[in-house]
């Protein structure tokens, strides 16, 4: 299984969404490697931080850009489970990974300017697929507002990615510190001191609809 986490707009929860999907499947046993494909090094920073965080579940991680055709054919091998977090940008990297991708995920925060990004996203996915026709594609709704007045917002950008036929998950993820917290010394949502089950529920939810 390799699975892409990506978009075009910063701050959408890929790097938060990699990482703790990553974890989850530690947790459960599967040889796991995260890729980190964002010239940022946003989880090569957190992976560093983690690895120094003795009793945390191993995770083999590495970070590389530009075409990684070649490496992610070779990693799939050596891996039960590669996760790619390739950054906020249509780039190389992204477009490359979704090539030999089993699946893409697609974090979108419930704002105008992250579902503006759909079309462009649209067109990557139908290029992806002209040479990975069996590739997966899923978006998920991310730091959705906790007031229940809001709910409108969530469905609202549900229904703006069916309209550009890509499947949004039911799963989501709501506005919760946990996230924040879990970047802190490397750790995710499973692992963090102050546990929050809610946060804990939605990876799972996230793991469980993308790979049932
Ligand atoms: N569900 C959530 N609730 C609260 N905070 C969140 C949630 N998801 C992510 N965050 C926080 O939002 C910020 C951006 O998240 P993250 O770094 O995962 O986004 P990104 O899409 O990887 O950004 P970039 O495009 O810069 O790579 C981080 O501070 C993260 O802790
Ligand atoms: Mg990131």
């Amino acid at each position: 299984m390799l699975l892409v986490v990506g978009g075009e707009k910063g701050g959408s929860g890929k790097s938060t969404i990699s990482q703790n999907l990553a974890v989850f499947l530690a947790r459960a046993g599967y040889d796991v490697l995260l890729l980190d494909a964002d010239p940022q090094g946003t989880t090569r920073d957190w992976a560093a931080e983690r690895q120094m965080n003795e009793g945390l579940a191993g995770l083999t991680f590495e970070h590389a850009t530009g075409d990684l055709r070649k490496i992610l054919a070779d990693r799939v091998k050596r891996y039960q489970m590669v996760v790619v977090d390739a950054g906020g940008a249509d780039s190389l990297a992204l477009r490359s990974a979704m090539a030999v991708a089993t699946h893409v995920l697609l974090p979108l925060r419930p704002k105008r300017r992250d579902l503006k990004t759909l079309p462009n996203l649209d067109l990557m996915i139908a290029q992806a697929k002209t040479v990975n026709p069996d590739l997966v594609v899923r978006a998920v709704i991310t730091q959705c507002p906790t007031l229940p007045s809001q709910v409108k917002r969530i469905l609202d950008a549900k229904e703006a990615c069916r309209s550009f036929e890509i499947e949004p998950l039911d799963a989501i993820t709501m506005q919760r510190n946990a996230y924040d917290d879990a970047d802190e010394g490397g750790e995710s949502v499973f692992e963090i001191a102050a546990s929050d089950t809610k946060a804990i529920e939605e990876v799972e939810a996230i793991a469980k609809e993308l790979w049932s």
